[in-house]
């Protein structure tokens, strides 16, 4: 949610920023800007209401300017609209800042200093940060001791970096509750809400803590703690190569994303099991078996994740289990007994709701694990135990390769408990193992057969409607289905379980409306082929996800049937994900939509 990058020492500082905003350019995309400072310290700033390609072309008309020192910003709009007076840097007097979260005590900070006669140019709460700064700097502080006064004004989240007319090598900023890391290179410092934005240009970056402030003169970096103490946040290496933020060939970052699955599956399954000696590796988490209950907490896709697997804990391992959005968990007094384990789930493990959810659960003392896919995120640094998820840097925001990797590792998860707690013979486990080791071939094959899936597509771009029906595991997924559809192709979706049609949502359907129904042959099939017929005679259309033996029996009762690939349960579950993803990708590509940053979505939501 908003990117922010800043660079030191680099002659091209205005490239590094711009390509540093198109990196991060999936956190937020409502406006951008950047401020150069010029050795003579005076600052210029360009901003651009909408994507980072506007403001490029603003400062390639106003013609470059070379600056070893700048600051820069994409934005996802929190106060105010997406308009240029909007966009950051903000201005105050000598001080330009960009900054990322959301300033709580906003309102009174600007009604103090408007009655001191700060005039505020932005709605922006952001504004009031440059305001506080600036104030202090003309009352005779020191930059750091500038800083150290505005911080201590300062409730909300926040990573912020400003630059100060005047000073033309200097650029201070701090972090509390955003994220932020600062990391050198041959060519120069940089700072940065993401890896992502100093792939290439640095061999290491150090991720800063909450309360931190940071002092780059030059090429000279100082890290304090909240203390005031010099402090060394240890590098972590970066990767080595930027493939991992190109399209590499294709058209967005979800298709390479979906294309990936079968690699990032593999990934996470080799890290969760012995596959030779078909088990689950036991020193991936504590015992999770011998919690009484597990409260599941997450946001969005990484929640449906999380509802696939409450299946399995039930099922298999016998583990009371509850699946909570982090929104809502957090501000519901949950009952937590002694014996609850927590499981956070997120890709950006930055997410503010499901961050405050897993320090809710720390404040009680209770055991906190985190499936997170970002390694070096807040809720990786905070939880008691973190399992990654290993898919590897997610771009677009429709979550695609983290979902099947979360899911991959919870049913690890689910093995390991239920070996745990008694309910699973050696033997069991070992089909277990064996099934998840064949999904990445699963999926794999699923997505060989894109053209197909995309030949369902015009069934679904002109509807008003699509709901998507499952049962047990495929109520979520279908859950999933319909998020996928609705953040990319703005069609109405809504998923629900089948057997719950008829209580309310049966009077959704008419003729125009189409249905896509995932009914694997199991012991449910007749009663989720029943959901077909009331939809049919309904009038909506429907497409079918099912296995050979389904397929053989629905052929004449949809608009089109897609026959999985045989697999064992978990791996047709995944590969049943790969059709949702690849059909909603489809449906978007044909109404022209911008896949990888759909309106008003940004990738890590770090705001409530
Ligand atoms: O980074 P997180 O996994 O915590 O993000 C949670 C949701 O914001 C995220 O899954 C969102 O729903 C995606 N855009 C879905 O594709």
């Amino acid at each position: 949610m908003c990117g922010i990058v800043a660079t030191s020492g680099n002659p091209s500082a205005d490239r590094f920023l711009i390509e540093g905003l198109y990196r991060l350019e999936y956190r937020g995309y409502d406006s951008a800007g950047i401020a150069l400072i010029n050795a003579d310290g005076t600052v210029r700033r360009t901003r651009a209401c909408g994507k980072v390609s506007a403001l490029e072309e603003a400062l390639d008309t106003q013609g470059r300017f070379a600056s070893g020192v700048g600051i820069a910003h994409t934005r996802w709009a929190t106060h105010g609209p997406a308009s240029e007076k909007n966009a950051h840097p903000h201005t105050a007097g000598r001080v330009t800042v960009v900054h990322n979260g959301i300033i709580e005590n906003d309102r009174e900070l600007r009604h103090t200093l408007s009655n001191e006669g700060a005039d505020f140019a932005s709605d922006t709460d952001s504004e009031v940060i440059a305001h506080l700064l600036d104030r202090h700097i003309t009352a005779g502080y020191s930059p750091e001791d500038a800083l150290n006064e505005t911080l201590e004004q300062l409730r909300g989240a926040f990573a912020f970096a400003a630059i100060i007319e005047g000073e033309p090598d200097l650029i201070i900023a701090a972090r509390k509750g955003a994220p932020l890391l600062v990391a050198t290179g041959d060519a120069g410092v940089y700072l940065a809400s993401d890896p992502l934005a100093v792939i290439g240009y640095a061999a290491s970056a150090s991720y800063l803590v909450d309360g931190d402030r940071v002092i780059v003169r030059g090429r000279i970096v100082t890290v304090r703690s909240a203390e005031g103490v010099t402090v060394d946040r240890d590098p972590a290496p970066l990767p080595a190569s930027a493939s991992q933020v190109e399209k590499s060939g294709h058209a967005h970052f979800m298709a390479k994303e979906i294309h990936e699955q079968p690699v990032s599956l593999a990934r996470t399954l080799t890290a969760y099991l012995h596959a030779s000696a078909r088990t689950v590796r036991t020193d991936i988490c504590f015992e999770v078996g011998s919690a009484g209950r597990l409260a599941i907490v997450a946001c969005g896709t990484a929640g449906y994740a999380g509802a696939v697997a409450r299946y399995g804990f039930e099922s298999l391992a016998d583990l009371p289990s509850d699946v909570d959005t982090a929104s809502e968990f957090r501000y519901r007094s949950p009952a937590l007994t002694a014996s609850t384990a927590a499981l956070f789930i997120s890709q950006s493990g930055e997410t503010a709701d499901t961050l405050e959810a897993l320090r809710l659960v720390r404040a009680r003392e209770l055991p906190t694990m985190a499936l997170i896919n970002a390694p070096h995120s807040t809720m990786a640094r905070e939880a008691d135990l973190v399992l990654p998820t290993h898919a590897g840097p997610e771009i677009g925001v429709a979550s695609t390769k983290a979902f099947t990797s979360q899911v991959a590792a919870l049913f690890c998860l689910q093995i390991l408990a239920a070996r745990q707690r008694g309910t699973l013979t050696e033997e069991a486990e070992a089909e277990a193992v064996d099934d998840l080791m064949s999904a990445p071939a699963t999926v794999s094959a699923v997505c060989e057969r894109e053209a197909e899936i995309a030949a369902m597509a015009p069934l679904l771009s002109a509807a008003p409607l699509v709901v998507f029906l499952g049962r047990r595991e495929g109520y979520p997924l279908a859950l999933e289905g319909a998020l996928k559809l609705k953040e990319i192709s703005y069609i109405h979706a809504e998923g629900f379980p089948a057997g719950e049609l008829k209580h309310g949502p049966l009077a959704l359907i008419e003729p125009g409306v189409m249905c896509v129904i995932l009914i694997p042959s199991d012991d449910l099939f007749d009663k989720t082929r029943a959901s077909i017929e009331q939809v049919r005679a309904r009038g909506s259309g429907v497409i079918a996800i099912t296995d050979q033996q389904g397929a053989q029996s629905l052929k004449d009762q949809c608009e089109a049937v897609f026959t999985l690939p045989s697999a064992t349960p978990r791996a047709l579950l995944l590969a049943q994900a790969c059709v949702l993803q690849l059909l909603a990708y489809h449906v978007a590509r044909l109404r022209g939509a911008d896949i990888d940053q759909p309106r008003n979505l940004a990738k890590s939501v770090t705001v409530e």
